[in-house]
């Protein structure tokens, strides 16, 4: 147990601990039901490891607007799934070796099986999705699933890019991170049967804090510890991925830093760790770092805020602490 600002993710989700148990059966089913041959290779898939703030989410915004019904639990658990499967291809664009603290499935088996894996998570997720008693919210769940997609196309277009501004990062995290939280906001609102406004703060809350928990993820990439983090770090310099701490110190360099840190950013000659070593000092110094940590406040602030037109209960505590853990958290 953490001093009073800081509360663990177990003990924010502690209201909500069968539900995330029902989630937790839920995967593991998903792993025991398939065909004997892709069981160990899903098993692989360590659907179950991460920390669970979407599913999470899901049902605190389910407690503190409305009934919680069993299908938020398969909301939760299909949103999971898709977020399992963005991951999982997410490593092969990154090249990462480490998710979960266990070896990617494209270092464990190869690109080929992890695109797969992938997409038959993917597929399951649609599956599971397709038995809740809402068809607007498959379709909902589909066009999140593109703006995922969307938003990592996106990234990878402008791979390398120096003209990549704050603007066009902001749109990019929205997509390919806050939709995914705006969906478990709003969808978790909706089928509790809160009413039109109470969804749409929802779903301006989650996808707040989501755009948040990406640019924090973007500095622990570049400052986070590997063994705290579970996955590959300093992934985002060596892909030609410019993040916000990134973007902001190449906005005040001179044009001659500007060119030798895209040379540096594109060599192959600079292994990752020692581009990520070069960076780091320099972006600290800068404030680059304390900028983006101060704008994922602005976020999660603005999120807080929101919150105050849902009536008091234990889970809406829980929701203002997870804008707060997305910030401070170090894994
Ligand atoms: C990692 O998300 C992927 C990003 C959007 C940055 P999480 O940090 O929530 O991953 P798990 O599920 O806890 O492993
Ligand atoms: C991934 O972003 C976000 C997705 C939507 C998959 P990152 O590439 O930063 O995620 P990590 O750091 O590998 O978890
Ligand atoms: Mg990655
Ligand atoms: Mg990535
Ligand atoms: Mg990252």
């Amino acid at each position: 147990m953490g001093s009073a600002g800081e509360v663990s993710a177990a003990e924010i989700l502690a209201p909500v601990r069968a539900e995330m148990e029902a989630v937790e059966r839920r995967l593991r089913a998903e792993v025991e039901q398939a065909d004997p041959r892709l069981a160990p290779l899903l098993a692989d898939a360590s659907l179950l490891r991460g920390k669970g703030l979407r599913p999470g989410l899901v049902f605190l915004v389910a407690r503190a607007t409305g009934a919680l019904r069993p299908d938020h639990i398969t909301l939760a658990s299909a949103l999971e799934m898709i977020h399992n499967a963005t991951l999982i291809h997410d490593d092969i664009l990154d090249d990462a070796t480490a998710r979960r603290n266990q070896m990617t499935l494209n270092l464990k088996y190869n690109n080929e099986m992890a695109v797969l894996i992938g997409d038959y998570i993917f597929a399951r997720a649609f599956v599971l999705a397709h038995s809740m008693d809402s068809a607007d919210a498959v379709a909902q769940i589909g066009r999140m699933a593109t703006a995922i997609c969307r938003g990592e196309i996106k990234q990878v277009l402008r791979r390398f890019d120096a003209d990549l501004d704050e603007a066009a990062y902001f749109e990019l995290i929205a997509e390919k991170t806050g939709s995914l939280y705006e969906a478990a906001g709003e969808l978790g609102a909706r089928l509790a049967g809160a009413a039109a406004d109470t969804i749409r703060t929802c779903a301006e809350y989650g996808a707040a804090i989501g755009v948040a928990f990406q640019i924090v993820d973007d500095c622990l990439d570049l400052v986070g510890q590997e063994a705290v983090m579970g996955k590959t770090l300093a992934t985002d310099l060596d892909k030609g991925k410019l993040t916000l701490p990134v973007i902001r110190y190449l906005g005040a360099a001179s044009p001659e830093v500007r060119r030798e840190l895209m040379e540096l950013i594109g060599s192959a000659a600079v292994s990752r760790g020692d581009k990520r070593a070069r960076f780091v000092g320099r972006l600290r110094d800068s404030g680059a770092i304390d900028y983006a940590y101060a704008r994922a406040v602005q976020e999660t602030e603005r999120a807080k805020g929101l919150l105050a037109a849902l009536a008091p209960s234990p889970a809406r505590t829980s929701l203002e602490q997870l804008a707060d853990f997305v910030v401070r958290r170090q894994c």
